[in-house]
């Protein structure tokens, strides 16, 4: 029997008495003990049964009804803690998918950078297969073989120099610098082992050095972001006003203007005994009167015989002790003989300190105590 309400509860039990007594009173009358005695036992049950379930069950339905609300509150509260955890777990994602999207940028620009090398090896490696080629079609007894198989050999390398160099002026300057490969893809640009060299000189003097360059282009933006790191600067001599004019718009472009000046320097006679070709004459007032790191790189071999001569005699007292000086292209046999000239006019004062693939590396006023000088 279902279990009325507790506020019904008084009105049945009236209504189950009344009932009750009034078919007792007329078995009675009627005569009928057993009947009157059935009604009794009948009313009685009724009566606890309209009465036990709000006094036994109300209560253990309340327990149960408590017992499952805390029970509800529980789940709920568990279910509160996964959806923050899910939320923080969403949030980390989030800024994971970020990150991811900001270096697939940066290697985009990275990968936009590289592709004068790229295109470079890609030269390469079409030329040697055309070589190749050759040796197949027309016998190795027709071309010479052995210098072609060490030219191949040559250009593997220098790929893999350049590369590796790259890689590495990456991870010293960080791969969002905005600027060209140096290399061998365009013939007057430094190689990326020089420049690498020259970047690593700069970044491990302290701040203040400062840096000249003799023959403005790609090898200034990457001198002036290594400036930019270690607080150096950059004072670069061009000759053409065209080239000038260009280096400054990739200097601005890469947002490096402030660590780097490329100064005009139409080039004219310097007044060295036995040297005609003219040099930067002009623009040695605006020079510093200190240079930590000189990269001789310019004037071009066109403008006159041993044109980068001057370099070393016409700076050498603004040179500071411990100065490195670096000339480039001396695979070339002129530049090469101007090493050996310098290092040899100077006393003991230059000394060459090492190579890359197509430039040399030297110091300056570090050489050797060579013992007391004369007369002393
Ligand atoms: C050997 S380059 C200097 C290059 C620079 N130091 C570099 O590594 O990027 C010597 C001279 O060539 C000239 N030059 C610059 N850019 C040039 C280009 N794209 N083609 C031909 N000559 C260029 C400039 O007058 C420069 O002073």
């Amino acid at each position: 029997m279902p279990t009325p309400p507790p506020r019904l509860r008084t009105p049945a039990l009236v209504v189950t008495a009344v009932v009750g007594l009034a078919v007792v009173v007329t078995a009675l009358l009627l005569g009928q003990v057993v009947s009157a005695l059935l009604a009794v036992l009948l009313t009685g049950v009724l009566a606890l049964l309209l009465l036990v379930p709000g006094r036994v069950v109300t209560p253990l339905a309340r327990r149960v009804r408590e017992e499952r609300s805390q029970a509800g509150l529980a789940t709920a509260r568990e279910l509160a803690a996964d959806r923050v955890e899910v939320l923080e777990r969403l949030t980390g994602l989030e800024s994971t998918a970020r990150e991811a999207h900001d270096a697939a940028a940066r290697a985009a620009a990275a990968a936009e950078r590289l592709e004068p090398l790229l295109a470079d090896v890609r030269d390469r490696l079409s030329a040697g297969a055309e070589a190749l080629s050759l040796i197949r079609e027309q016998g190795q007894g027709a071309v010479d073989a052995p210098a072609l198989r060490q030219e191949l050999g040559f250009a593997v390398r220098a790929v893999g120099v350049d590369t590796w160099s790259l890689q590495r002026l990456a991870h010293r300057l960080g791969p969002d610098v905005p600027l060209l490969a140096p290399g061998r893809a365009r013939g007057w640009v430094a190689t990326a082992e020089t420049v690498l060299a020259l970047v690593e000189d700069v970044l491990a003097r302290p701040a203040g050095t400062s840096v000249v360059e003799c023959g403005s282009g790609t090898s200034t933006c990457w001198l002036a972001a290594a400036a930019q790191r270690s607080g150096a600067h950059v004072v670069a001599l061009e000759h053409s006003p065209q080239y000038a004019a260009q280096t400054r718009a990739e200097l601005e472009r890469a947002g490096l203007g402030g660590w780097a000046t490329v100064v005009d320097a139409p080039l004219s006679a310097i007044g060295l005994v036995g040297h005609e070709t003219p040099w930067y004459s002009r623009a040695l007032d605006v020079l510093p009167g200190r240079i930590d790191v000189l990269f001789v790189d310019g004037p071009p071999g066109g403008t006159g015989p041993s044109a980068r001569h001057p370099a070393f005699p016409v700076l050498e007292r603004r040179l500071s002790s411990g100065a490195s000086v670096v000339l480039d292209d001396t695979d070339r046999t002129e530049e090469l003989r101007l090493v050996e000239r310098w290092v040899e006019g100077s006393a003991g004062r230059l000394v060459v300190t090492g190579r890359t693939d197509r430039a040399t590396l030297m110091t300056y006023g570090t050489a050797p105590y060579a013992g007391p000088a004369a007369g002393a």
